[in-house]
């Protein structure tokens, strides 16, 4: 059985993180999407809240489990016994980006690999931080974010929404 761990903030998650899960879904008998902190980034949402919202929008993929954890990818990625890693790339400085966490990554576990998948050309400009600028200013995220937790995130982000 291969299994493949899909991690990220997702704050929140977007149209180009469910297209990445679900192609990642479709090569793998079972995909963890696995929320995570990164220490760089300060969120919106909080785990369980981003937990939630990733269940929310993937729960119509049998093969896909989602979780939550405040330590190491590494760790996670061997307590789960996963074969591999999948992250999505929009651009060069992705890759830049991917191909250092990877080195990071291998050195704490060698076993450790990674799959990266291309972005859709049209999901490739999306990122949660555009996200949370556009519905800040009560712009429509509707493109952005998936129908499940649309109202979800906009309930959150959009300052000033009459409720
Ligand atoms: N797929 C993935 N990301 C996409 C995307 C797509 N198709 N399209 C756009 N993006 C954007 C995201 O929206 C996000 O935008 P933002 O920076 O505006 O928030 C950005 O690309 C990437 O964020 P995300 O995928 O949510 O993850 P991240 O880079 O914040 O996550 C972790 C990094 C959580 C995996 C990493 O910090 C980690 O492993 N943390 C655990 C602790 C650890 O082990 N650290 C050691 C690492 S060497």
């Amino acid at each position: 059985m291969t299994s493949l761990l899909f991690p990220g903030s997702f704050d929140p998650f977007t149209r180009g993180h469910l297209n990445i899960a679900r192609r990642a879904a479709k090569i793998c008998d079972k995909l963890y999407v696995v929320v995570m902190n990164n220490r760089k980034k300060t969120y919106a949402f909080d785990l369980e809240e981003r937990v939630n919202m990733c269940k929310l929008a993937l729960q119509d993929l049998d093969n896909v489990e989602v979780v939550g954890s405040d330590g190491l990818l590494v760790d996670l990625f061997k307590e789960l016994g996963c074969n591999a890693v999948v992250r999505g790339i929009r651009s060069e400085s992705d890759y830049r980006y991917e191909a250092e966490m990877a080195l990071a990554n291998k050195l704490l576990c060698p076993d450790y690999d990674v799959t990266l998948l291309l972005c859709r050309s049209d999901l490739s400009l999306i990122s949660s931080s555009i996200v949370k600028e556009v519905a800040h200013y009560g712009g429509d995220i509707s493109g952005m974010v998936p129908g499940e937790i649309l109202k979800l995130v906009e309930d959150r982000l959009m300052k000033g929404r009459p409720l």
